[in-house]
């Protein structure tokens, strides 16, 4: 077990932003609040210190990380844009949206951060702690998200110390994360963007930006794009029960909207994602509220329909990977 002593919770003041800085330049492990879920960074430039990652989240090898950055010129000294990449990058960053372009053959993310790809996935996150940090590192840091692997994203640094507590260095504790859900992963390797993942910019947003529609994941026949898009993702310990239309006895409930379904008194612990139905409210509370009525025990987390459009996509996705069978 990669075990590192006590994990240190820092504030996001000046010092506490320059001793995460010093900890991720000298190769250690410091989560840090991104607008979509907290990341676990490492040194991207620095094998060994992601090979930590690796050993802290027990995640298989073979799954590539984003690498963050603080702007476009450090993206471009790492990744090749074609004109969609360069349009999305203009358009969403800062923001919740990963590229995955071919890598500069002089880029510095190491191999392992790439496992192995000869592509490379950037981000250049909007979150002012992010940023802070990226800048005193001056170094691209790759960044899962600060889970066990397997496990619900965190969007707190109480949920990235109840998974990780002892086996990372430091957690820079700036709050609850705004987006909630991880960023949309965009391919641009050839003329046809491609959805890899659905998550914190709509696909219709960035199909409105580049006046096209994306093609989504993978072509036939290819090997898969998003290694990382393992079935059973997001995983809470319950079995997750979708499209509930009633509540059984003992079930926990997650609810969408002011509709209530049936035998919701005999539920034993309820979230409401949005009340209002708004999807935004919705993906902020949506690891969190799964987290919680795991917390309560039940057997079965049972999930009320949400509507599949605009950000309800990548609600839908991690849900489904949520109740995937784990086997
Ligand atoms: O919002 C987010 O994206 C968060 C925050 C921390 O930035 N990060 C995150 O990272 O969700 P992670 O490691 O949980 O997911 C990264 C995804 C994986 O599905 C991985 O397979 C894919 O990105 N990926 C990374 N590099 C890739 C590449 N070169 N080609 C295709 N997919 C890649
Ligand atoms: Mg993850």
């Amino acid at each position: 077990m990669a075990t590192r002593g006590t994990t240190k919770r820092l504030e996001p003041t000046e010092a506490g932003l320059d001793e995460a800085a010093a900890l991720l330049r000298r190769g250690g492990l410091v989560a840090f609040p991104t607008e979509t879920v907290y990341g676990l960074g490492a040194d991207a430039t620095n094998a060994a210190a992601v090979a930590g990652i690796y050993a802290a989240k027990e995640r298989p090898r073979f799954n590539p990380l984003i690498a963050h950055v603080h702007g476009l010129a450090a993206a471009r000294r790492e990744g090749s844009f074609n004109e969609v990449a360069d349009l999305l990058a203009e358009r969403f960053w800062p923001g919740p949206l990963t590229l995955v372009v071919p890598a500069q053959g002089d880029g510095t993310v190491s191999d392992l951060a790439r496992a192995g790809l000869p592509s490379v996935a950037l981000r250049v996150p909007a979150h002012p702690v992010a940023r802070a940090l990226l800048e005193r590192v001056g170094r691209p840091v790759a960044a899962p998200s600060a889970n066990r692997s397997g496990r619900v994203s965190p969007t707190t640094a109480s949920h990235v110390l109840s998974d990780l507590d002892g086996r990372i260095d430091a957690v820079l504790d700036g709050g609850a994360t705004e987006v909630g859900i991880e960023s949309t992963i965009i391919a641009c390797l050839g003329p046809v963007p491609r959805l890899l993942r659905p998550g914190g910019v709509p696909r219709e947003t960035i199909e409105a930006a580049i006046g096209r529609a994306v093609e989504d994941g993978s072509g036939a026949g290819e090997a898969p794009l998003a290694p990382g898009m393992l079935a059973s993702h997001y995983a809470p310990r319950a079995r997750v029960r979708l499209d509930a239309q009633a509540i059984e006895p003992d079930e926990a409930a997650l609810l969408f909207g002011p509709s209530l379904p049936d035998g919701l008194t005999r539920a034993r612990a309820v979230e409401n994602l949005s009340e209002r139905a708004d999807l935004a409210e919705a993906a902020a509370r949506l690891f969190s509220a799964l987290r919680s009525l795991d917390a309560s025990g039940a057997e079965v987390i049972a999930v009320a329909p949400i509507p599949d459009t605009g950000l309800g996509e990548a609600i839908n996705d991690r849900l489904r990977r949520a109740a995937a069978d784990r086997g």
